[in-house]
């Protein structure tokens, strides 16, 4: 039973004191993150129908490299959309809570998200699996392309050899990167808690880094309202929305503004 006065004592979930125990315990946590822990911040999530102007569209069907070849000026506007509407966003108290851990112990924060809004918490050495809503890179570029060979437009395009600037998030189709692959997996090896929060659990190679996890030791405890692919990979399910449970999961330092 709990003796932190904020947490309190009557668990709005079965599993709560089971999953705080477990948090307790753990000498490192490797978390995982998908686009619910944004729902709070009032990000859609992926998997949610798209409203207003972008209703027709699905979103897997916008970002894949064969869709912006095909149509490039709508689905960079789908991502200025995205890219305004993460801007206005804050982060909520379930990114503030995983900063606040991350003073506790050991933690490595793995997120699909490509808000930044784990960062805008203040959450340091975040790993991105899915690139950032606002990087740019060159599709097919000449290897010379920058701001400086940018002509603006939607899209922009190379003055020199006439690619396009694209977002630097990862396609359906597309490898995610290497380096935050191998540290994700790395860390899902070593960590003996896995706290997967707001994900689907349903696009690969992210979603396969709980069962890893599991699969060297850890105990796994997932947070989501509704039911997900990795249910039966978890220790504790707790059906609960990332920012009203995780607060309660680990004392928190009471910071809840974004860093300077
Ligand atoms: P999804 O949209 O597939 O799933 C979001 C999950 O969040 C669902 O399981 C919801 O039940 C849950 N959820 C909703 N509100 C929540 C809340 N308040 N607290 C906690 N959970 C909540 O998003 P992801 O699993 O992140 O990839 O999707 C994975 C990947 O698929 C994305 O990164 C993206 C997408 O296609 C690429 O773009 C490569």
């Amino acid at each position: 039973m709990s003796n932190d006065p904020l947490i309190p004592t009557s668990s709005p979930w079965p599993g709560l004191e089971e999953a705080r125990d477990l948090i307790a315990q753990a000498r490192s946590v490797f978390v995982l993150t998908g686009a619910g822990i944004s729902a709070e911040s009032g990000v859609p999530t992926f998997r949610d129908a798209l409203t207003g102007l972008w209703a027709q569209f699905d979103p897997e069907e916008l970002a894949s490299e064969d869709a912006y070849r095909r149509q490039p000026a709508l689905v960079w506007e789908w991502y200025q959309h995205r890219r305004a509407l993460v801007a206005a966003a804050r982060p909520n108290p379930a990114h503030y809570a995983l900063a606040a851990l991350a003073a506790q112990k050991p933690v490595t924060l793995v997120t699909q998200n490509v808000d930044g809004l784990h960062q805008r918490a203040g959450s340091e050495h975040v790993i991105e699996l899915h690139g950032n809503l606002f990087a740019n890179k060159w599709l097919n570029g000449c290897g010379r392309c920058d701001e400086a060979t940018a002509i603006p437009g939607d899209p922009p395009c190379c003055s020199l050899c006439g690619a396009l600037m694209r977002p630097g998030v990862v396609w359906f189709g597309e490898d995610l990167p290497r380096v935050a692959r191998f540290r994700a997996e790395h860390a899902a090896e070593t960590a003996d808690l896995c706290l997967v929060v707001g994900t689907s659990g349903l696009v690969y190679p992210a979603a396969g880094l709980p069962g890893l996890a599991r699969d060297h030791g850890a105990r796994v405890v997932v947070v989501n309202p509704q039911p997900s692919a990795l249910d039966q990979t978890a220790d504790v399910v707790l059906p609960a929305a990332a920012g009203a449970c995780l607060p309660l999961l680990w004392p928190q330092s009471g910071t809840e503004t974004e860093p300077d």
